[in-house]
This record gives structure tokens, C-alpha cells and sequence, in this order.
């Protein structure tokens, strides 16, 4: 899914700043066709001489797609595997097969069950062995390894750590298979898989370095923004231990595939104009002066036609004549992006605003993937929203229950239990729920009856944020979307009936305004899917003629802000609108004090919240614009089929 355009200058690896050759693509789907067709390639051309094809293959959320595409190729195409040996990377320690955590699980899952591979050709490492029988069972992978001839073709992801398989940083080039220790950003990464941190192993069994450098042909793939500064660190920095993807760079026969946002911070998307001969447009014009602002930390109006010059931007001098030329049109068009008026300024020239003046008043669609991710990104323009007069529907697609603490429910039907009590009406039933809490909280788990409970605590809450804003509750929709609804970490792919839920909630109000969330740094993640649903659903609604008519802006999710060059529009948040912003994020008690699910980031979600607005502020401030407390910033995105 590409939702903002990327300006990446041409060239496959062919520049000075790469050091190993990287193929991207504008999506992980078209990629992993590509890589999916490789595989079938050699795998037939070894059936044709009737040799054994040997593949190293790699878990994770990267190869997930690669495996559905070679599971229909054989489906659908009628390829065969039955030539193919397989090696895995790497298996958890202790873990058992069965577990829906193991490697073993989800190799099985998501490819052997589905094709025609002989299963004593299938190698995966054992992470139910102990003590001795690890190093022996090492020792004698590496010699399957050697005796089935060496891997043709090995399959990586990569981790935040820059690990391969799971070498982590410190792994030795010549490293073997064998235990190691999980680091602690790769154990934080999988606390999405396991539900908390403690679940975690924290050992695993892996293919080394050597044994990876041995294959004959390497693919790393890469998707989404979260793996963008690894990409940088692996394919352009210096080979050191401390990233042991940059061994890589001392393959000969090596393959980055990656998509454009896990390639962002790539030098040859980042400073394309470093790189090679560009189309400027406005947006990359915009990217190239902000760059040379905060690389000579000056506001737009101060840079001078030298600063161009010394820095690889002459192009632009040439283009407007002068630096004073190009200083004028970006400030403008930046100045542009700033608006109070988030639904559009009623009878008034829009004709540089970001929204139009008319229909006024608007209805406005906000999505928000849990309960609580429109007020923690979009607060301030929410609430602004609603007092210019707009029809404001807050739309929640998924409950957000697996995040609610056990011992928070219990307190709130403590309470309610009291209440009961007190008022002389004594009710079994919140009695009932304490003691289904005490017996999940023995059991583990999260049984049905307890999520639906989570699940109207974090309904209540949300519309207290809703009450505190002034959006009704007529206006107010819980989606609850069927995909999320598993009651664990692992969700459902999307089906049809959550599109239809979106298509059917969308052709009833008819917004002239939809903001979503437009979250890309975990591409399996919910917000991602909570996005992909959207735009699926704009796929059925696009010839209707509301939707011709209607505007599109993404705001980003509690973990990251869009960059100052893509914002189409920003809007400011004075002192009082923050502390309003604030009190909403306040509303869910039960992401407060230490949310389930925090991410890497210790803060609180309103600390985080307010950081994030201030720091864009501060960005805008430094550039030369006007001094506000706090933005919210938005991209408009613009639906093709
Ligand atoms: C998996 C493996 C790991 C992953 C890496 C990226 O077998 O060895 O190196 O490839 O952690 O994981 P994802 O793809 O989940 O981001």
C-alpha cells in the first residue's frame, strides 16, 4: 500500500552510497512476486536435471507474503516442490513445536501444509532440546547442511538489531549454527507474537553468519518504515559486528528486495538529488530546502544561493533563479499547509487552504483503529473540528479489548459491585465477573465472556472522550471489526464482512471528510490493517458521488508523525487546545499508567501525544514560520483504484 508518493532516484544499487545491490519495489506484494518467481525459477530448473533444490528460509512477518504467493503458484500454477530441501534459520528456545509461537507452527502454517514438499526434506531447528543435545544438534545441521550440497538460494529478513537469522550484534563472521541470546529491541519486537515480555524466550537456536555467507545466493527482503534505518545502517554503512547484516556486503551473490518505505532513509530516497539527475515537483523541492535548512540550521528565508551551491542543490538556483526565488515559493507553500480551519473556512477564498470552504457545514468521518488512537494523534483538531460547527462521527474500528489489564476490569466491577451494594440492589452479576477475572487470571488467557467486558469498558471510554468533545453518541460508531476479534495478539486476515462494515457505514453518512490513520511502520500491525480495510472499502465506494467529493486525510498513529516535507496540512494547537487534547487522552483510564501494549516507548500516550505536536511546532519554528505551542499534521491522500 502507497499512500504518499516517494521520490527515489533511479538505480538498481548503481550509486556510491550502496554497497550491496537493493531492488525496491512500491509494495511488498509486487516484491514478493518477484522473489516468489526467482525461487520457482531455480527450484524448476533443478527438477529439469533432476537435482534437489536446497532453500534456507527465514519466519517473521517479511516472508509471510513470499510464502502465500509460492502457496498459490502451486495452487494455482501447479507448481511443485517435491525437489525442494528446506533449512529454517532459526527456532525459539525452549519451544515446543506445537506452540503457535514455535517456528515449527508457523513454517507449517503458512507454507508445508499447503504444498507438495517432501516432509523428511523439511529441516527446522528443535527448541524442545536441552543442555548437550543442543551444541550435537548443531554441529549436525551444519553437516545436513554440507550433505545436501549447500543452500542455492537462503531467504533473510532482518531485524531492528541488524541480525540475520537471529545473530544478533557481536555474531562473528565465521559463526556456526548455535544457541544464542535474544537482544532486548528483538525480544521487545516480538512481545507482538507472545502477548507481554515475560512469554518471550529469550535463547534460540540459529543458523550463523558463516553458515549464511555460505549459501550460494542470499535474498534479504525488508517492508515498512520500521525497518528503514537498518536498511541504511546494512546496505550503506561500514561492515562491523555490530550490525551483522553488513556482512552481507562481502557476498558475491546478493539480493536487498525491499519496499519503498522500509527504503526511505536509503541516501537515494532521502537526498535523491545526491544521487542522480531529478524531476523536481513541489514536494520533492520542499523535501530538499528543509533538508538544507536543518543541515545548516537556518530558517527558509536566511539560506543563501552558496548553501545551494555547497550542497548539491544548484539545480534549484538554476530552476527559480536564485535562492531568494526558491526561499519565497517553499516558504509559501509550506505557509500554505498551516490552517486552523481543519474542516475547510466558511465564505472565504480557499484557494491556497488546505481544505475547501465549501460544503459548510461538513460531515466528518473519523477513523480511529483502537478507541483511543483519534484523540492521542488527532485531539486537537478533533475537538476544533466540532466547535466550528462540522458533523463530527468518531468511527472505532476494532474494541481495543485484548489491552485492557485484568485488574483493571476487576476495579471497575469492584465498583460497580459496591455501588450495587450500597444502593440496596445487590447484583450477582458483577460478582460473576470478578470471579470469571480471578479464574483467567489463574488460567491465562483471555476468555470470550471477560473481552466482551473489556470490550464495553473501552466502549464507555471512548465515549466519555467523545461526551468531553462534544460528539454525541448518535455519532459515535463501534465497528468492532471481525478481523481483530481472536481475543489474542495473532489476529484474523481481513475478510469481507469488515469491508462491508466500512462500505456500509461510509455510503450512510456520506462524509465530505475522512481522516484515518495512516500508519505504516508495522505492516501487520492493526493500524495497518485497520488502513488496508479503508482503502478497500474505498475501492467499492469510489464511483459513488459523495466520494468524488470527498477529502482524505491521513494522520499518523501514537508511534510516529509524518515528516515536515509530506504534511499537506497543519493544524496549530494553542496552550488551552492541548490540555483539552490531554483530558480526552485522560478518558481511557485503561491505557493510563503503563498502557498493555506501549510499543518501545516508555512514556505515557498523552506524554507522547503532546511531545510529538510540540516538536512539529518547533520544526514549523525553525524553519521560520510562525511560533505556535503544538501542530497536528496530516497528508491528503488521493484515492486510485
Ligand atoms: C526469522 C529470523 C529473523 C527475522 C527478523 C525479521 O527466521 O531469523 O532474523 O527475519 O527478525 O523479522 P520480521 O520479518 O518479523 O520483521
Amino acid at each position: 500500500m502507497v499512500i504518499t508518493k516517494n521520490y527515489i532516484a533511479k538505480g538498481e544499487g548503481a550509486n556510491r552510497f550502496e554497497k550491496i545491490p537493493v531492488q525496491i519495489y512500491e509494495t511488498a506484494d509486487e516484491a514478493v512476486k518477484a522473489v516468489a518467481r526467482e525461487i520457482v525459477d531455480l527450484v524448476q530448473m533443478k527438477a529439469a536435471s533432476s537435482e534437489k533444490c536446497v532453500l534456507g528460509l527465514a519466519t517473521g512477518v517479511s516472508p509471510i507474503k513470499l510464502y502465500q504467493e509460492l502457496v498459490r503458484m502451486h495452487r494455482e500454477e501447479g507448481v511443485s516442490f517435491r525437489n525442494v530441501v528446506t533449512f529454517n534459520l532459526d527456532e525459539y528456545l525452549p519451544m515446543p513445536k506445537e506452540s503457535e509461537q514455535s517456528y515449527h507452527y508457523f513454517m507449517h502454517h503458512h507454507l508445508f501444509d499447503h504444498i507438495d514438499i517432501d516432509p523428511k526434506n523439511i529441516h527446522i531447528p528443535d527448541g524442545t532440546l536441552k543442555g548437550d543435545e543442543i551444541d550435537k544438534f548443531c554441529r549436525n545441521y551444519e553437516k545436513e547442511i554440507e550433505a545436501a550440497g549447500g543452500i542455492d538460494l537462503q531467504i533473510l529478513g532482518i531485524g531492528r538489531t541488524g541480525h540475520i537469522g537471529f545473530n544478533e550484534p557481536g555474531s562473528f563472521i565465521t559463526s556456526q549454527t548455535r544457541k544464542v541470546f535474544l537482544n532486548d529491541l528483538t525480544i521487545k519486537d516480538a512481545i507482538k507474537d507472545f502477548g507481554s515480555r515475560d512469554l518471550v524466550p529469550t535463547k534460540a537456536i540459529t543458523m550463523g553468519v558463516g553458515t549464511i555467507m555460505q549459501a550460494r545466493r542470499v535474498i534479504l527482503m525488508a517492508w515498512g518504515e520500521k525497518k528503514a534505518p537498518i536498511i541504511k545502517a546494512t546496505v550503506e554503512g561500514r561492515v562491523s559486528d555490530s550490525v551483522p547484516a553488513t556482512f552481507l556486503q562481502m557476498h558475491s551473490n546478493v539480493q536487498f528486495v525491499i519496499d519503498e518505505s522500509a527504503a526511505s532513509e536509503l541516501t537515494r530516497a532521502d537526498y535523491p538529488w545526491l544521487v542522480s539527475k531529478v524531476d523536481w515537483d513541489d514536494k520533492l523541492i520542499r523535501k530538499a530546502v528543509i533538508r538544507l535548512c536543518q543541515k545548516l540550521k537556518k530558517p527558509i528565508l536566511k539560506v543563501e544561493d552558496k548553501d545551494y551551491q555547497d550542497n548539491g542543490l544548484s539545480d534549484l538556483i538554476e530552476k527559480f533563479g536564485s535562492a531568494n526565488k526558491v526561499n519565497i515559493a517553499v516558504f509559501n507553500d509550506m505557509q500554505h499547509t498551516i490552517s486552523g480551519w481543519p474542516g475547510g473556512k466558511p465564505n472565504s477564498d480557499d484557494s491556497t487552504r488546505p481544505e475547501r470552504a465549501n460544503p459548510y457545514p461538513k460531515r466528518v468521518l473519523i477513523f480511529s483503529p483502537h478507541p483511543d488512537d483519534d484523540v492521542i494523534s488527532m485531539g486537537g483538531t478533533e475537538a476544533r473540528l466540532v466547535e466550528q460547527g462540522h458533523e463530527v462521527h468518531a468511527v472505532y474500528q476494532t474494541s481495543g479489548n485484548i489491552a485492557v489489564f485484568d485488574d483493571y476490569l476487576y476495579e471497575m466491577m469492584d465498583i460497580a459491585d459496591l455501588f450495587s451494594l450500597n444502593m440496596g440492589h445487590p447484583d450477582e452479576g458483577y460478582k460473576q465477573v470478578k470471579e470469571a477475572i480471578w479464574k483467567q487470571k489463574s488460567e491465562g488467557g483471555n476468555s470470550r465472556e471477560i473481552l466482551k467486558y473489556k470490550t464495553a469498558l473501552r466502549e464507555a471510554e471512548a465515549l466519555a472522550a467523545c461526551r468531553f468533545m462534544g460528539i454525541p453518541s448518535e455519532r459515535v460508531h463501534f465497528l468492532n471489526l471481525p478481523f481483530y476479534e481472536t481475543g489474542s495478539v495473532k489476529k484474523n486476515p481481513l475478510g469481507k464482512e469488515d469491508i462491508d462494515i466500512i462500505v456500509n457505514l461510509l455510503r450512510e453518512v456520506k462524509p465530505h471528510q475522512i481522516y484515518a490513520a495512516g500508519d505504516l511502520a508495522d505492516p501487520h500491525g492493526t493500524h495497518s490493517v485497520c488502513l488496508d480495510a479503508i482503502m478497500q472499502a474505498f475501492d467499492v465506494v469510489c464511483e459513488d458521488d459523495w466520494f468524488k467529493d470527498c477529502y482524505v486525510w491521513l494522520y499518523r498513529g501514537a508511534w510516529l508523525e509524518w515528516e515536515v516535507e509530506k504534511v499537506d496540512m497543519a493544524v496549530p494547537v494553542s496552550p488551552s487546545e492541548l490540555s483539552i487534547k490531554r483530558q480526552a487522552i485522560y478518558r481511557h483510564g485503561s491505557q493510563n499508567n503503563g498502557p498493555a501494549y506501549p510499543g518501545d516507548d516508555p512514556r505515557e500516550f498523552w506524554q507522547r501525544a503532546e511531545d510529538r505536536n510540540r516538536n512539529t511546532a518547533d520544526l514549523y519554528n525553525k524553519l521560520g514560520m510562525a511560533e505556535y505551542e503544538a501542530m497536528e499534521v496530516f497528508v491528503r491522500y488521493k484515492h486510485r483504484k
